[in-house]
């Protein structure tokens, strides 16, 4: 056999993998090409968000990467029906992936990690934006109204500040509270000892009972809700409750009226129900289809951001290249630390 001839052979028994992925916004597209090509996979993508109506974008590839679009099980089976063996997504939550329709497909799922700098940081801003009356004092300048009746604030110093969550992102949130001097209280199912030395683990109903701020950094849940009507009952009145993590954990309308009645003092959350119709979409000249997301906005006391505590530089990057990394772990059958299924 002739060296060219071997080397075809070796050419071709290389698995080249094909990537469509979905949601691509334009500031991600330099980052699918350029570690595309340094893994040596085939990629095309869309800025469509992927639907029944575009499942056939993806024929002929063998995986799709996608973000936080809602999938249903039928979706999955409608990708599983054209080939495709592996979902990845870009977001360290995959809360929106049907996991037992993936498994009944055969299929696998992976998901990212990237910097938790990124939504610490902007768990601490919201903590700070709603101590400070951000909100109205933007509009009150903006108004050129300078006087300060009711601007009046809080700072974050003697606070006690519950961390509902005690992850990579909640133990950078307490690392950050240590700079600002204030009491830290952590709830998580599993307590991790790197952070006795900067917080005090109590059962839940004791951090909502004491806490100032309280801060959520959990994954989605499914059914019910970890934060409703008994505990806003059981919040101080001048307490804030933050969410940057997913609007599943808290009950939305409780909060709402927990918000109307004064049971808490405000709200500050990146997340709200439904938001994937709406976040991430030009909906200048439209009325908005989430009463929750609207009622909400009308408070000066809630801050409601569209869903952008991960959106940095290095967290933009981090999430394209890892998703390109964990699909080519699954394909090569290396050890996938983002591995879902
Ligand atoms: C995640 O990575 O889980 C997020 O929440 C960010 C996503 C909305 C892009």
């Amino acid at each position: 056999m002739g060296f060219r001839h071997l080397i075809s052979c070796f050419e071709k028994r290389r698995i080249i993998v094909r990537v469509f992925a979905y949601s691509v916004r334009k500031d991600e597209e330099e980052f699918f090409l350029h570690y595309g090509k340094e893994l040596g996979m085939e990629i095309a993508m869309t800025s469509e968000t992927p639907g029944l109506d575009n499942v056939d974008l993806a024929k002929g590839f063998d995986t799709i990467n996608v973000i936080t679009t809602l999938f249903s099980d039928e979706l999955v089976d409608a990708f599983a029906n054209i080939g495709v063996r592996f979902i990845e997504t870009r977001t360290v939550g995959f809360d929106h992936l049907p996991l037992d329709a993936i498994r009944r497909n055969k299929m696998g799922a992976g998901h990212v990690t990237y910097s938790t700098d990124s939504v610490a940081d902007y768990a601490i801003m919201l903590m700070m934006m709603s101590l400070r009356k951000i909100k109205t004092a933007v509009k009150r300048a903006d108004a050129q109204d300078f006087t300060l009746m009711g601007l009046r604030g809080r700072g974050l110093k003697g606070l006690t500040v519950g961390v509902v969550g005690t992850g990579n992102i909640g133990k950078a949130v307490i690392r950050r509270l240590q700079g600002f001097e204030s009491r830290i209280l952590a709830y998580d199912l599993y307590p991790s000892k790197s952070i006795d030395t900067m917080a005090t683990y109590v059962p839940l109903q004791t951090l909502i009972a004491e806490s100032d701020v309280i801060t959520l950094h959990l994954p989605g849940i499914d059914g019910g809700h970890l934060i409703g009507a008994k505990e806003f009952q059981n919040m101080k009145p001048t307490s804030i409750l933050i969410n940057t993590a997913r609007a599943s954990l808290v009950d939305y309308e409780a909060l709402i009226k927990a918000l109307e009645e004064k049971q808490i003092a405000g709200a500050a959350v990146d997340v709200v129900p439904d938001e994937s119709s709406i976040f991430y979409f030009d909906h200048r000249f439209d009325v908005i289809d989430n009463r929750i997301y609207s009622h909400l906005k009308s408070m000066p006391n809630a801050i409601v951001l569209p869903h952008l505590a991960f959106y940095t530089d290095h967290a933009v990057e981090d999430m394209v290249k890892n998703s390109l990394l964990s699909i080519q772990n699954f394909y090569s059958n290396n050890e996938n630390p983002w591995k879902i299924l």
